[in-house]
């Protein structure tokens, strides 16, 4: 189930033209709110699908030592250029997360804005939320921006789930903290919906 060359490309496109309209070039609000009101302490973190960068250099701007990781090297070259014009020190990987184990775990947190949403089916999601536990700590948490299939439109835009199909893959593997209808934080006038999900990892689930 690793990135077909397929996917690799369609992303790889995206960041090369310039349309990537999720890469808003500031990190998401929903994320810095849900950071703002988190008690547990975070000493590391992985970000899954990091892109050009800015939720991780936010990420490590806290303090957090950051590891974070793209399939699509051109993403990944423009965040490390970020990063050290911001002056911090991110671990940037070229990995799949779906394959390869990402070194640097267990961490205390994970974090996918716009990465689980991507996987089509629920086997596909499974899997994912099955490598995001095993990159956890056993009281490690999850936090995930999710495209939201309440959002009935036929305008282009991210892939969106519906409740039940984010229920559905992550339950059983991660107690459900947060699912909370919001928006992407873009420049778009209007963003599109999104869920916010936070969960703990639940004991002994794989
Ligand atoms: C919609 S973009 C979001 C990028 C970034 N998180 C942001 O919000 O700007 C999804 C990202 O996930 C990456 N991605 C897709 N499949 C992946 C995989 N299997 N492992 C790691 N990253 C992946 C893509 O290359 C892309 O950069």
């Amino acid at each position: 189930m690793m990135a077909t060359s397929d996917e690799i490309r369609f992303f790889h496109d995206r960041y090369l033209n310039e349309d990537a309209p999720w890469d808003s070039g500031r990190p998401d609000k929903n994320l810095r709110e849900i950071m703002h009101s988190i008690r547990q302490p975070v000493k590391n973190c992985l970000e899954i699908g990091c892109g050009t960068g800015d939720n991780a250099i936010f990420l490590a701007q806290r303090g957090i030592d950051v590891t974070a990781t793209d399939i699509v090297e051109i993403a990944l070259d423009r965040a490390r250029e970020k990063a050290k014009k911001k002056g911090v020190s991110i671990n940037f990987l070229l990995k799949d997360i779906m394959e390869q184990d990402i070194p640097g775990r267990p961490f205390d947190l994970v974090f996918d804005r716009g990465c689980f949403h991507h996987f089509r089916t629920d086997e596909a999601r499974i899997r994912f939320v099955k490598r995001t536990y095993s990159h956890l700590t056993p009281e490690g948490m999850w936090i995930s921006l999710i495209g939201n299939a309440d959002e009935k439109t036929n305008a282009p835009g991210p892939p969106r789930l519906s409740a039940l199909q984010i229920v559905t893959a992550v339950e059983p593997f991660f107690e459900i903290l947060l699912l909370k209808s919001s928006r992407f934080d873009s420049k778009q006038t209007l963003p599109p919906r999104c869920w916010v999900f936070m969960g703990k990892k639940r004991k002994g689930a794989l």
